[in-house]
């Protein structure tokens, strides 16, 4: 049997496995990190439920320029540093009641041996080459930006100027890819998704050609994984990235990797579009391993119109508000108000008025109402269904309508459209209590048998 809507494309038997992109450990997470996480999960929890293998990986992204900079201006030692920070990604998960399968560092051991084992392996089939290289560079992006990508000369994500970097680098073959990209984004409909997204990308492939710098001289950067020919360079921490998502199953040899890959959907904000569809697609061609099934791509959860950030100086903790509210309500509100490949706004107004009114009011309302007439009448116990009328038959064929709805929106990235299918279900069983009053009913027949 398959599912097949218009997004994406699910066999019902297929393995299933998520990731998060691991996160930068230069600073504690946010709500920008938590929301992927929890979409992840919730997705997962969806297939899992169904009856799927899933597997869901979440991690930190630990070498690089910015992590380096960052210890140095805390003046802390850099392993110390990652090894703190990391443990604060990793202790959210409970709090904010993830069910993550495995939490990748890239410093593990394990990632490492495979950066390196990969890295040979583009090596020796000719797609890496040594060359001078002049271009900008954004620290917090960790990435060269084409003067194309700059607002006023500054990056649009951090409102910094890029820094002019001239060096000899090693460099892959990425234009060598370019049309075999191109080629497997049309033939693959669902591989980036929501459309506008594949759009922009097939924008970038329209340029010109590009390869990409893959290394840094241990000269100006020693915090990285050393490329296997050549120790006098560490890797470029976009490389040494992406490879988590392989090497989190234990490529090449596991069952794990043979069970998950490449049924993998990744999902990511729109900030890192380039590397996850540019980047890494183009370096599994040169591997030869099968491309990911997908990357899903969400917007930004705004603060006062700017994109939460540390470096923009404005976040929402996310500690905060599951300890205060519960992760339940926070979770709620989350994947209730961000439209998939949408921006969202966050105000501390909205998301009490939300939990209030949906689930304070409405569920939390239609639950109290059945389980008090339960308790009064039934011993507690959810009564048989009796007389079926033309009443109960039209909330059976609502109910069932919702449930083929909110499947396809699941499916398609759009929780806030399923959690909208609960809340249209529990109005139309509360508008059914108070239309047959099932309350007076057990009145009047506790009063006939007195
Ligand atoms: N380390 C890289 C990713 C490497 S993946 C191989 C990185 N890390 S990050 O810490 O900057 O995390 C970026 C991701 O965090 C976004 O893509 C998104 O998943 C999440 N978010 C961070 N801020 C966010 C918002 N304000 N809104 C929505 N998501 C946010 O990039």
């Amino acid at each position: 049997m398959n599912s097949a809507h218009k997004g994406v494309t699910v066999a019902a038997t297929d393995n299933f496995y998520i990731t998060t992109p691991i996160y930068y450990v230069n600073s504690k997470p946010h709500m920008g990190h938590a929301y992927t996480t929890i979409l992840c999960d919730a997705i997962k929890r969806y297939y899992q439920f169904s009856g799927r293998d899933t597997f869901f990986l979440t991690g930190t992204d630990e070498h690089g320029d910015k992590i380096q900079k960052s210890a140095e201006a805390n003046k802390i030692d850099v392993q110390k540093m990652v090894d703190q920070n990391s443990e604060h990604f990793k202790n959210l998960l409970p709090i904010i009641e993830s069910t993550n399968d495995d939490f990748i560092r890239t410093t593990d051991e394990r990632h490492k041996k495979v950066v390196q084992e990969l890295l040979q392996k583009v090596y020796d089939k000719g797609d890496i080459y040594f060359a001078e290289y002049e271009g900008k560079y954004c620290y917090g992006c960790e990435r060269f930006l084409g003067n194309d990508e700059l607002i006023e000369g500054k990056c649009p994500d951090h409102k910094t100027e890029p820094d002019a970097i001239k060096e000899a680098n090693y460099f892959f073959k990425m234009s060598k890819y370019w049309d075999d990209l191109k080629k497997h984004i049309d033939d693959n409909p669902d591989f980036i998704v929501p459309d506008n997204f594949k759009k922009e990308v097939l924008g970038l492939l329209r340029q010109d050609p590009q390869d990409l710098c893959i290394s840094r001289p241990k000269s100006r950067l020693q915090w990285g994984i050393e490329l296997p020919f050549d120790q006098n360079f560490v890797t470029y921490v976009w490389f040494d990235a992406l490879i988590n998502y392989v090497s989190g199953l234990d490529y090449p040899d596991s069952e794990k990797y043979k069970k998950f890959w490449p049924n993998a959907h990744h999902v990511i904000a729109k900030d890192i579009l380039k590397p996850h569809c540019v980047y890494w697609p183009t370096m599994l061609l040169s591997i030869g391993i099968p491309l990911p099934k997908q990357v899903a791509i969400h917007g930004y959860w705004l603060i006062d119109e700017s994109k939460m950030s540390k470096s923009v100086g404005k976040t929402v903790d996310p500690i905060e508000y599951s300890e205060k509210y519960g992760a339940d309500l926070f979770r709620y509100f989350l994947l209730r108000n961000m439209r998939f490949g949408r921006d969202a706004s966050f105000t501390q107004e909205e998301f009490i008025s939300t939990i209030n009114a949906e689930l304070a009011n409405n569920l939390g309302n239609l639950y109290s109402r059945l389980a008090g007439m339960c308790r009064k009448n039934n011993e507690r116990k959810i009564p048989a269904a009796s007389e079926v009328g033309e009443m109960e038959n039209a909330l059976k064929d609502k109910a069932l309508s919702l449930k083929n709805k909110m499947e396809e929106a699941i499916q398609n990235w759009k929780p806030d459209q399923y959690i909208e299918g609960v809340i249209d279900l529990a109005n139309h069983i509360n508008k059914y209590l108070d239309e047959t009053k099932p309350w007076a009913l057990a009145k009047e027949e506790g009063q006939k048998e007195e």
